[in-house]
């Protein structure tokens, strides 16, 4: 008897994230090509790929902007800008091999005749590098110009597919303002692009640690049976930076934190601790059960809003012993400014699962420490034997960045002949487990872009959902009347007494970072 027969068919929904396809050759057209992100990140970012030889052999780097510019001039700009922010030091060799794949193709966002020609361009490119009609748009320019330029290459015909090719828009955030404007982004991009040809980038996916969430909760039986409001006290989640607002204000000013931070990167690491176990883990099986997260928030009532969130904005203050200025003091922020560079709240998840269990999240910026980390704090033993003089919990710790890891807090007996019992870390770190560097998170999430899995970008409904939580918020902070209070906190601390309190009338407190 043939053995094979035996096996069962393997069924490529269950093998996702484990068995992940393979990238594919492309153009990757940037729009925005001359700004901060295509610079800092994107590029940087692509070298690393090309260095570790991960990239597929054919990929073509298309940037797109209005500066008149040669190739030349923008690959110039670019080495230098990847020198200053790539992970790992730019090697000659291997940069001058990686720049010829790099053009420039200087255009109006609002010019048909720009995008006619780049549709020329990119033909001439698929004859000359083999990139096979595959089509990456970046969308790294600013929000307001995203309109005109998905028209416009719907004009060109270029969100069209011919011969097995295929097309993909990435979209940066802000993904849209509020509710209704995410709506309408989305109703524009599906003018041009269908949900699977639109990737919405959330960076925080990318990292390795948030990725190494549902490794952690669904590959290790242990923690499975703990994981819900029978055994979980209370979730943290923190995300500092001692960074202040440095050139963003033009953009931060109307974000504020919450809509910065906490409308996407938070709900998404909350989305993977919370979330039920997927059916598989295929991009959409995931993401269904991520988008059951945040529809199951407690949307706060106006009234609710002033005790269970708590607003603030970094005063001038220190920052590692450097004296820095308030937020209403940097360059082009209004000196009466109401924007929020700190946000702490309480939310909990109504469902089977978490019923009960307060989630504790604080973002902010100019803090004393630059670290994003989640902590699952778990129930006290019963108080008999050991456990009447205990006030540690058990605590496990997702250390998001920096020094990414994972720690699991538990009580020891101190060595000697007395009984004293100490609380003391099991810690695993991956850069001495793994000895290697974890990839930037615009790696990964560019790699998977480019072989069509969507597993770790925000899907249409998990985007607007996460917006109908925040809008009752923010309208709450913009109302005429009855208006939370903004609180102010020195730059290098950990934000006002007022985020203190939010645990302390739990009788809980946050973690020390
Ligand atoms: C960005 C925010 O999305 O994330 C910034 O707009 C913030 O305000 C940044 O500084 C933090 O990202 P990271 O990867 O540096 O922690």
């Amino acid at each position: 008897m043939n053995q094979a027969a035996d096996q069962p068919e393997p069924n490529p929904l269950r093998e996702g994230l484990s068995a992940r396809a393979v990238p594919q050759p492309c153009a990757i057209v940037i729009f925005g090509a001359t700004g901060d992100l295509t610079h800092r990140k994107l590029v940087p970012a692509l070298y690393n790929l090309a260095a570790d030889g991960d990239l597929p052999p054919a990929v073509v780097i298309v940037g797109f902007a209005r500066r008149p510019k040669t190739d030349d001039e923008f690959r110039h700009d670019l080495e230098e800008s990847t020198r200053k922010f790539s992970r790992q030091p730019v090697r000659d060799e291997i940069w001058k091999n990686f720049e010829e794949s790099i053009f420039y193709h200087q255009s109006e966002f609002e010019d048909e005749a720009g995008y006619k020609a780049l549709a020329k361009r990119l033909d001439e490119i698929d004859k000359n590098h083999g990139t096979r009609g595959n089509r990456l748009f970046y969308f790294a320019a600013a929000p307001d110009q995203f309109e005109p330029i998905l028209k416009h290459l719907k004009a060109a015909g270029l969100n069209e597919t011919c011969k097995g090719s295929w097309v993909r828009v990435i979209v940066e955030k802000p993904f849209g303002s509020d509710l209704a404007s995410a709506r309408e982004l989305n109703r524009i991009i599906h003018n041009s692009f269908s949900e699977e040809q639109t990737y919405r980038i959330d960076h925080f996916l990318g990292k390795e640690t948030a990725q190494n969430i549902l490794v952690l909760r669904f590959a290790n039986a242990i923690f499975a049976p703990l994981w819900n409001t029978h055994y979980v006290d209370q979730v943290q989640i923190t995300a500092a930076e001692t960074l202040g607002v440095g050139t963003r204000a033009g953009y931060y000013e109307d974000a504020g934190a919450l809509r910065d931070m906490v409308q996407n990167h938070l709900l998404q690491l909350l989305c993977l601790v919370a979330m039920e176990p997927p059916t598989d883990l295929s991009a959409d099986s995931i993401r269904d059960e991520k988008v059951k997260v945040v529809r199951s928030l407690r949307h706060w009532s106006r009234k609710e809003i002033a005790t269970e969130v708590v607003r603030a904005q970094y005063a001038k203050g220190a920052i590692n012993g450097e004296p820095v200025v308030g937020y209403r003091q940097e360059k082009n922020v209004n000196p009466d400014s109401q924007t929020e560079t700190f946000v702490a709240l309480r939310l909990f998840i109504d469902n089977w699962r978490w019923a009960d269990v307060p989630i504790y999240m604080r973002v902010g910026k100019r803090l004393p420490k630059s670290a994003t980390e989640i902590s699952i704090h778990f129930k006290k033993a019963p108080a008999v034997l050991f456990n009447k003089d205990l006030r540690d919990l058990n605590v496990l710790v997702i250390r998001i960045q920096p020094d990414e890891g994972i720690s699991l807090r538990i009580h020891a007996k101190v060595p000697g002949t007395s009984f004293r019992i100490e609380p003391v870390k099991m810690d695993f770190h991956y850069g001495t487990s793994f000895g290697r560097a974890s990839p930037e998170a615009y790696e990964r999430l560019l790699l998977d872009a480019m072989s069509g899995d969507a597993t770790l970008f925000a899907r249409r409904d998990e985007v607007e959902q996460a917006w109908a939580f925040i809008d009752p918020i923010e309208e709450a902070w913009h109302a005429k009347k009855d208006v939370p209070e903004l609180f102010f906190y020195p730059a290098g601390s950990w934000g006002p007494e007022a985020a203190d309190d939010l645990l302390a009338r739990d009788g809980r407190a946050w973690r020390r970072l």
